[in-house]
């Protein structure tokens, strides 16, 4: 199964948590959140506590190209994929961008929609027009809702499977593990429902257990 450990509280110390679900998961994604409030140099030092697995940016960018690179030139060497928004568009933004990640051997996630109930008022409506800037610009992946398994499941209809589908809302926003994946996402991304679980690790063994036996039903 696969799934991503969402890491987004400023307060937290995650380093043992990173160490015990290092063997278990299939990668971190480190929120805005944790970059600002523990510096930078914090997400170095998780890496050193699992230096496996997908390490994923969650910048959400969504500026001109110029200022998008240089704050992924902050954090870039740490990780392994940075996360921007699609309306800002090709031009001026996301093809400089991925141009610049691309000189790196590094990669471009972007977001297709979001996973929380507003996203409905306007990203939902604009996501023919997101998925003509991902269809053209081919990032190496996108987010898209787990909340919303009917959209990801129309988005794989629409790119074909050459993209990575990372599905972010399972647990704490009302996802069940494995819908997503059911509905032809690639990995699911979970936080809190593991984050702030007094046994991370039985927490997250649960989300692989529940998604194998979703799975065994789609
Ligand atoms: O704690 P929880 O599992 O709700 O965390 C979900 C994570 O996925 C958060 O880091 C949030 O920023 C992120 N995310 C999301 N919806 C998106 C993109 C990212 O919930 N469309």
């Amino acid at each position: 199964m696969s799934l991503i450990v969402a890491l987004d509280s400023p307060d937290r110390e995650f380093g043992s948590l990173v160490e015990d679900l290092c063997d278990i998961v299939d990668g971190f994604k480190l929120g805005l959140p944790l970059l600002m409030g523990r510096g930078v140099d914090y997400a170095a030092r998780l890496r050193s506590r699992c230096n496996r697995g997908l390490w994923i940016a969650d910048l959400k960018l969504a500026d001109i190209g110029h200022v998008m690179k240089l704050t992924t030139s902050l954090v870039v060497e740490h990780v392994d994929a940075v996360i921007a928004h699609g309306f800002v568009g090709i031009q001026g933004a996301l093809g400089e961008l991925k141009e610049f990640l691309n000189s790196l051997g590094k990669k471009l996630v972007v977001v297709a929609s979001m996973s929380h109930p507003g996203a409905r008022e306007v990203y939902d409506k604009a996501l023919p027009l997101i998925l003509n800037v991902i269809g053209e610009l081919e990032p190496w992946g996108i987010v898209a809702p787990a909340t919303r398994p009917q959209v990801i499941t129309s988005i794989r209809e629409r790119l074909g499977d050459s993209v990575t589908i990372l599905s972010p809302g399972v647990g704490a926003q009302g996802a069940e593990p494995g819908a997503a994946i059911c509905a032809g996402a690639d990995y699911e991304i979970v936080g809190r429902l593991i984050t702030s679980s007094n046994d991370p690790r039985a927490a997250a063994l649960a989300v692989k257990d529940a998604q194998k036996q979703r799975l065994q039903a789609c």
